[in-house]
């Protein structure tokens, strides 16, 4: 595949999507963020963004009649982007089945747990009220089932008995800025195999 083309949705604080970013500039990841989607018009990333020269929207549900129309126009960003892989970073909505349709298997997430444990919001005081000795993240294919995509790369972190939910979720971040740019290169070389 040749000038590929990723589209980042976000809704937030945007470091995965910082990181997708410059590993794209740096050629660590061979392709191009050609457009940053937020839900929320003040998230955070979308200053990064555009201070890193991507192109950004803002589209809130609120402005759309229904969820499917609003993810139509997600889609009809993405798509006049050539976007070829779509990146969850922080991007606090389920995906529904208009964005899943129109990028089937090309929706990927990244998820502050080792999958399949701790699910959903708040997996890293999950890890600790549980008690798990080790935590990490996950970097999946999105489907219909909540954080229960297909997995791509995980990293694991050691938990220790005084760390909190921040000092672990600090650890974590550390890990998916890491393996969130290695889990889209990884996407793109089986995209380009299938399509060689
Ligand atoms: C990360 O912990 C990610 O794993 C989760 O949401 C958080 C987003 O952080 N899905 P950021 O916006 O990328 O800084």
């Amino acid at each position: 595949m040749s000038n590929v083309s990723l589209g980042i949705l976000i809704s937030g604080r945007g470091s995965n999507m910082e990181a997708i970013i410059k590993a794209c500039q740096a050629n660590q990841i061979k392709a191009t963020v050609t457009v940053v989607i937020s839900d929320k018009k003040d998230a955070k990333g979308i200053a990064i963004a555009k201070a890193l020269g991507i192109t950004t929207f803002v589209l809130d549900i609120n402005d759309f009649s229904t969820k499917q129309d609003y993810e139509a126009d997600i889609c009809r960003i993405l798509k006049g982007c050539s976007v070829d892989l779509v990146c969850l970073a922080g991007y606090m909505k389920i995906v529904g089945e208009t964005i899943l349709a129109a990028f089937k298997n090309r929706v990927i997430n990244i998820h502050p747990s080792l999958l399949p444990a701790f699910k959903g919001l708040n997996a890293q005081k999950q890890a600790l009220d549980y008690g798990v000795k080790f935590a990490g993240c996950s970097v999946h294919y999105v489907n219909d089932v909540l954080d229960g995509g297909p997995l791509i790369l995980q990293d694991i972190v050691e938990v220790s008995d005084d760390d909190t939910e921040q000092t672990l979720s600090k650890k974590i971040l550390k890990k998916e800025h890491i393996i969130y740019p290695r889990a889209i290169q990884i996407v793109l070389d089986r995209l380009s195999k299938r399509e060689g």
